[in-house]
């Protein structure tokens, strides 16, 4: 296979990626699920490091490592009620260890632990619930001899580079269509060269040729990933990954990760953010190591999930980004065509939100889920939106459509009249 040189290679992904990532832009809301041996002690996906704790003794962990059958079902289960298009799964995480039939790596969930393959077990649920499937891979290695003296000794580093590519080929070759990969810590190399990520990397898109792959190789490939914070990249595809209590990606017990845990108002905030932004949304969940759910994030994600399916149209799709994302003040706005989506979590009391700046002709407005109309007027630069009642919607927060007639226009303060120093400003023609 001849291997492209980087400006070569980066030039035919920017060829090819609006066709392979077009399916991931639309879906928006993805679940992140970090599972393995770190699971079993419920504190933290890097204690292993942290603690530092000897090899042998680390692999002891994998006698409490179960994840009981149906696990995996159950976390695509949720995912999918909770209105999320597609999941990505630690396959392997910094400790070393594979959850699937790995020859390349014996230390694996079928040799050790549950004696299954979870990966397996992990697409076919995925399959099952019609979510896209995406393959999380750490190039860190705690576990392996070479994961550290990769840093200063040129065989070992070779010998690391083959062992990652070996790991990924069979991930890549023996379960099906994959749609992400998702590298994740490329320490202790600084550079792609260091990884071989050039030539990793078109090797395993010519195994599944339409995949979308993270920049966390030390090559921008095809999507940012802004962590713990909801950060848009100006110029290129984006998710933010959070975790779901700001505290670990790992398990940690749930009876004392649920006062930092998110709930549905708060996802449903983040979903806002990031469809303005057009960006992806990826949530984590921390299974506990006999693999059920934490308790925490059930009720939440199946509430925002109840919300996407009356409101999801502001959310999915074909989203353009939006500049006035504040919109008043307190609302947030995603924006398809002519619509724009105005989601509302603080309802005035004298029943009337006020959007300014826009100079093109609304056609009408009225809520997202149901289609009650909604009066306005337009006068002045201004939008008037009238006789607001706190509505009931899940969770407290509604979408009001507000249709333009043409493409929205908007001026954004301080030109708008009022705050322009009472320079003469014609009413605009709300062409
Ligand atoms: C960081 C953490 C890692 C976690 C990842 C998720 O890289 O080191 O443990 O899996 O974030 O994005």
């Amino acid at each position: 296979m001849k291997i492209l040189s980087k400006p070569e290679y980066l030039e035919q992904l920017d060829s090819t990626r609006d066709q392979r990532i077009a399916w991931w832009r639309e879906a928006r809301f993805g679940m992140f699920v970090h599972i393995g041996l770190y699971s079993s002690l419920g504190r933290n996906e890097w204690a292993m490091a942290f603690e530092n704790w000897p090899i042998e003794e680390y692999e002891k962990l994998a006698d409490r490592f179960t994840v009981k059958e149906g696990s995996a079902n159950a976390w695509a289960a949720l995912a999918k009620e909770s209105g999320m298009k597609y999941m990505v799964l630690t396959t392997r995480h910094h400790d070393g260890f594979s959850l699937w039939d790995s020859k390349a790596n014996l230390y694996n969930s079928v040799n050790y632990g549950p004696k299954r393959d979870i990966v397996k077990e992990y697409v076919d649920a995925c399959r099952t619930h019609g979510l896209g499937i995406g393959f999380y891979s750490s190039l860190m290695d705690w576990h392996h001899p070479d994961g550290g003296r990769a840093a200063y000794d040129s065989a070992a580093r070779k010998r690391f580079q083959d062992y990652l590519y070996a790991i990924n080929e069979e991930l890549l070759t023996n379960y099906g269509k994959i749609d992400i990969l998702w590298y994740d810590v490329p320490c202790p190399m600084e550079h792609h060269e260091g990884w071989n990520s050039l030539e990793m990397n078109q090797r395993l898109r010519a195994i599944q040729p339409h995949i979308i792959i993270n920049d966390r190789c030390h090559l921008p490939e095809d999507f940012g990933t802004p962590e713990g914070h909801l950060t848009a990249e100006a110029k290129r595809d984006w998710e933010a990954c959070m975790t779901f209590n700001g505290i670990s990606w790992g398990y940690v017990d749930s009876a004392k990760a649920i006062p930092y845990s998110y709930n549905a108002q708060r996802i449903i905030k983040m979903l806002s953010t990031v469809s303005a932004d057009g960006g992806n949304l990826l949530l984590n969940i921390g299974p506990a190591p006999d693999g059920s759910v934490p308790e925490e994030a059930i009720e939440p994600l199946k509430t925002v999930g109840q919300w996407l399916a009356k409101n999801g149209d502001a959310t999915y799709g074909k989203l353009e980004r939006v500049k006035y994302r504040f919109c008043n003040g307190v609302c947030s706005t995603s924006k398809k065509g002519h619509n724009l989506y105005v989601w509302n979590w603080i309802w005035p009391n004298d029943g009337e939100i006020i959007l300014g700046g826009f100079t093109s002709r609304v056609k009408s407005v009225h809520y997202l889920d149901g289609g009650k109309p909604i009066a306005f007027e337009q006068r002045d630069w201004r939008i008037f939106l009238k006789n607001l009642a706190t509505p009931d919607s899940i969770a407290g927060v509604a979408v009001i459509v507000v249709e333009f007639e043409k493409e929205i226009e908007h001026t954004p303060f301080p030109i708008t009249p009022s705050l322009n120093n009472g320079q003469e400003f014609k009413e605009p023609t709300y062409g």
